[in-house]
């Protein structure tokens, strides 16, 4: 069948303008959005410049909006619209255009950056490995399957408002590490999470949970770090 495409193109170099193209690609209904975004670039436009790598939801490249929500271009199929097969593709909101449907994810990264996602251990580790505690590694198990696609944050609506708040994303991973028995830097982590621009920003409002691709259920993450900390300041 013959889906149309209309492309959010962006190119500083050339035009300061923003325009979108449109484009007529044939597709079948089990081919995914990057397939078709792909044929576009490899049969007619050579210039159209997006991000993707493993095309199987893995790691995290190609978030765009696709016909007004934010998706993975690779994890959607033309089938799942009900478009008429019209497809408007822009990028990632919150983030600063690059070119076409490329974004600028230094401050998420830099976000990403500050919670410090890595294991503190300052203990003399044991002979063979530190060992989890399997209660709490049932507690983290749905945010290890964050891919770090932006997705959440760039939906946040808090995120679009106020650019220092750390974002869902870096909540998350900040969450990862409070509840992980190995780290041992959960109190330092949690005060530093404990401002309007860490877990408090959060208002709940469930946007990074809907969007996010691989189902974690974010805002109830998040939650668990402010339960945490109430829970902090009434042991005080
Ligand atoms: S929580 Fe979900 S939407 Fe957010 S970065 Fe991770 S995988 Fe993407
Ligand atoms: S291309 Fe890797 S997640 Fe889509």
């Amino acid at each position: 069948m013959e889906c149309t495409f209309i492309i959010a193109r962006f190119d500083p170099d050339r035009d300061p303008r923003r325009y979108h193209q449109r484009y007529t690609v044939s597709a079948e209904p089990t081919d995914k959005i990057l397939d078709c975004l792909n044929r576009i670039r490899a049969e007619q436009d050579p210039g159209l410049a997006f991000r993707a790598s493993c095309a199987h939801g893995i790691c995290g490249s190609d978030a765009m909006v696709i016909n007004g929500r934010v998706e993975l271009a690779c994890q959607k199929l033309v089938r799942d619209f009900k478009t008429a097969n019209n497809f408007v593709i822009e990028p990632l909101p919150l983030f600063t255009v690059l070119k076409d449907l490329i974004v600028d994810l230094e401050p998420f990264f830099e976000k990403y950056r500050q919670i410090r996602p890595y294991l503190i251990a300052g203990r003399e580790p044991p002979e063979f490995e530190r060992l989890q505690d399997p209660e709490k590694q049932k507690v983290i198990d749905p945010a290890l399957r964050c891919i770090l696609c932006a997705s959440c944050t760039a939906s946040c609506p808090i995120s679009r408002v106020n650019p220092d708040y750390l974002g869902p994303a870096a909540l998350l991973r900040a969450f990862r590490y409070v509840f992980d028995s190995r780290d041992e830097a959960a109190d330092s982590r949690l005060g530093e999470l404990d401002t309007e621009d860490g877990a408090w920003g959060c208002k709940t409002m469930w946007w990074c949970s809907d969007v996010c691709p691989k189902e974690i259920p974010v805002t109830k993450c998040i939650g668990q770090i402010k339960r945490a900390l109430k829970a902090k300041r009434t042991a005080r």
